[in-house]
Formats: C-alpha cells, sequence, structure tokens
C-alpha cells in the first residue's frame, strides 16, 4: 500500500476517527477567534472536515495528500512547501501543524515562514508527536512505521526556536494506550506534545 492508501486506512479507522475527533476539537478551541488559518501539512485534510465552520486553507507537499483532502471537503488546499509558503506576510490569524512539523527536513525554516504568514498576535499551533511516549515508541519499535521518518526527536529544540517568534507554552495532550483514549498531561502517556503561542510583536 502507498503511504497515503496507509494514512486513509488509519484516519478512517474507528481508533485513527477517535483521535483526529479529539485533536479537532483542541484546534476548535485554541483558534476558534481567528478568520483566517493556515494548516501546515494538512496531509488528507481529516481536521478541515470535523472543523467545516473555520475558514482553513490546507497546504501540503504531496498531491497524493492533497487529491483526496479535496475529496472530502470543499476548503481551499493548496500544494507548497513548509519552508516557503506561497503567501503574503500577515495573510493569517492562526496557523497549526498537526503532526507535521517533526516531519519536515527543515522545521527552522518552517517557523521563519510561520511568523511571516502570520498577522501580529496571530495564534501558533504545533501539535508535534511525543516520542518519550510509550506511544510513539510502540509505533517506531515497528520496522515498517511512518513514525520511524520523524526527523526530529526533541520537541524541547522546536520550542527553543520557536520563542524566538511567538510566546510560547506548552502542555502534554492525548492519553493512548493500546486504542483507549484518555485525558492525560503526562509525558509518558500523552500521544502529544503541544507548543500554542501568539506571534510576538
Ligand atoms: C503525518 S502527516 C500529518 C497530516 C495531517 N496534519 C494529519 O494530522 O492528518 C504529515 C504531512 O506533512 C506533509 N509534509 C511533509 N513535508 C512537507 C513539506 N515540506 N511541506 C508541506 N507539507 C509537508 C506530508 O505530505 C504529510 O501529509
Amino acid at each position: 500500500m502507498s503511504d497515503v492508501e496507509n494514512f486513509i486506512d488509519f484516519c478512517t479507522s474507528e481508533f485513527g476517527r477517535r483521535l483526529m475527533d479529539q485533536e479537532a476539537e483542541y484546534i476548535r478551541k485554541e483558534l476558534q477567534s481567528c478568520k483566517r488559518i493556515l494548516d501546515v501539512g494538512c496531509g488528507i485534510g481529516s481536521i478541515e472536515q470535523r472543523l467545516p465552520e473555520f475558514n482553513i486553507t490546507g497546504i501540503d507537499s504531496s498531491d497524493e495528500m492533497l487529491q483526496e483532502a479535496r475529496k472530502g471537503s470543499d476548503k481551499e488546499f493548496i500544494r507548497g512547501d513548509a519552508g516557503n509558503l506561497p503567501f503574503e506576510e500577515n495573510s493569517f490569524d492562526g496557523i497549526f501543524y498537526l503532526t507535521s512539523i517533526e516531519f519536515l527536513p527543515d522545521y527552522k525554516k518552517a517557523l521563519e515562514e510561520a511568523s511571516r504568514v502570520l498577522k501580529d498576535r496571530g495564534k501558533f499551533l504545533a501539535m508535534i508527536l511525543n516520542p518519550d511516549s510509550h506511544y510513539f515508541k510502540n509505533h517506531t519499535n515497528k520496522k515498517d512505521s511512518y513514525f520511524n521518518r520523524v526527523k526530529h526527536r526533541n520537541p524541547g529544540e522546536i520550542k527553543e526556536l520557536a520563542s524566538r517568534y511567538f510566546t510560547v507554552d506548552d502542555e502534554y495532550f492525548l492519553g493512548i494506550r493500546d486504542e483507549d483514549t484518555f485525558p492525560t498531561h503526562e509525558k509518558e502517556y500523552a500521544a502529544l506534545y503541544v507548543l500554542k503561542g501568539m506571534k510576538k510583536e
């Protein structure tokens, strides 16, 4: 199966849908005040489907992912690189990365670009796979797991660099044990490490 087929399989499974629902709810709460939002590394548009009331533009470098995204939502999906965003400066009120920034070869350039296209005091949100979680470790023990493509396994470094451009708080979110999900902020159980803040003026 191709990456996209595998990804669709996961996102449409009962477990995958449950995860995506909770991730979308988190994004809804964090970005509800934002008029125009950019989703960087939008994949097959799972979040766009779940947040129909939001004005989101999805960008991804994969044509195959975008083709699938367009089937599920009539939002705008654009092909492009996180490190070279095809938008003018001060274009967005909010920007988010859902399990995407840690896969980028150059997250530093991506953060610079995020800051450029965000308006002053625009919201920044990065939901990063937590390498310290049992969930992550279980996946990376499997040879063919997509998680093995994560390029940055020290999210603290991403936080440090993000702090140049944004006020940043962090928290752990989304407990996963086997296929059960539960609320937690514990590092070893939370599947995601979240950075959230606002562009500095
Ligand atoms: C793990 S998937 C996450 C997709 C989506 N955010 C989600 O949570 O369902 C990572 C996505 O990042 C995209 N991606 C990787 N490198 C990229 C780049 N340089 N610019 C934009 N997107 C990129 C991939 O094509 C893929 O769709």
